[in-house]
């Protein structure tokens, strides 16, 4: 089965995303890399047959971003609105992706748009206001405070999404199923060896004793290594082990023995 977009609703997402929309309260997702957060935002968005607009967050995103510039056309000078005042006039889903790399001036702006008024006055565009339709809805999402560039989100700014999902690592037979998915060839035992081996990784990087913890898009491309013919140790290697050598040989040395453990010489 090759479905690229089909989402596994292990932990019941749809339903409490559903009761979020039906309520018009914003959502809040939490989870590391790669756990299928946008993933589920996309298929909730087709779901409810909205637009999805989405912003991915850095340290470079600017207010001008979310609010809009003025332009200036033939010898005219006019606004375009920015990404968060589109949605909110069209009422389409917002997707605010790792909302806690932003910066204080940038959050100021969504905290005014998001609070009960579903309000904003533009003063870049001669206080303009701007007011949100009421089929406008926001999901937001956030890595955990141990990644690097991410800050604390303030308070405030939390409570404006007081639907939260915590989305984490599956369990392994449901990341085996996840995984299955991705590719055509049936290696369930090898790809479940895969997945053990990420869990191992995963949670020697929880208490910090390796650097990387492997997403689920390591154990999908671990699957389709295999599917492409490559042995199993060299999937490991390539796939999990070598970019530990970023951190050194002794980092690199640790993940290889586990790996000659696992899957031999
Ligand atoms: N429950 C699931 N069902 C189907 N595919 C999944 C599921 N969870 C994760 N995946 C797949 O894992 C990969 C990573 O997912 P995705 O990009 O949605 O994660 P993310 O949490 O948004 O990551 P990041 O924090 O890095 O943006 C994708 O290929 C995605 O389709
Ligand atoms: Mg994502």
């Amino acid at each position: 089965m090759l479905t690229e977009s089909l989402y596994i609703d292990w932990n019941n997402s749809f339903e409490v995303l559903d009761k979020a929309y039906e309520s018009n309260l914003f959502v809040l997702i939490i989870g590391p890399k790669g756990t299928g957060k946008t993933t589920l935002v996309r298929e909730f968005a087709t779901r409810k047959q909205a637009k999805l607009e989405s912003i991915n967050f850095s340290l470079r995103t600017r207010e001008s971003h979310l609010i809009g510039s003025k332009t200036l056309y033939a010898g005219a000078i006019g606004f375009e609105h920015g990404i968060l005042v589109r949605s909110m006039k069209d009422g389409s889903m917002l997707y605010l992706d790792e909302v806690n790399a932003a910066e204080a001036d940038v959050l100021l702006r969504l905290d005014e748009a998001l609070d009960d008024r579903r309000q904003i006055v533009l003063k870049e565009a001669g206080g303009e206001l701007i007011e949100a339709t009421k089929e406008w809805f926001v999901i937001a999402t956030i890595n955990p405070l141990s990644h690097v560039g991410t800050k604390e989100l303030p308070p405030q700014l939390l409570s404006r999404f007081p639907v939260r999902i915590k989305l984490d690592y599956p369990p392994e037979e449901i990341e085996l199923k996840i995984v299955k998915n991705y590719v055509s060839v049936s290696h369930e035992k090898e790809i479940l060896r895969g997945i053990k081996l990420a869990n191992i990784l995963r949670q020697a990087a929880a208490v910090e004793e390796l650097y990387y913890s492997p997403s689920l898009r390591e154990t999908i491309a671990f699957g389709k290594v295999l599917d492409s013919g490559m042995k199993p140790r060299q999937a490991a290697d390539v796939v999990f082990a070598n970019i530990y050598a970023q951190w050194g040989s002794v980092e690199y040395q640790k993940v290889n023995d586990i790996i000659t453990s696992m899957f031999g010489n």
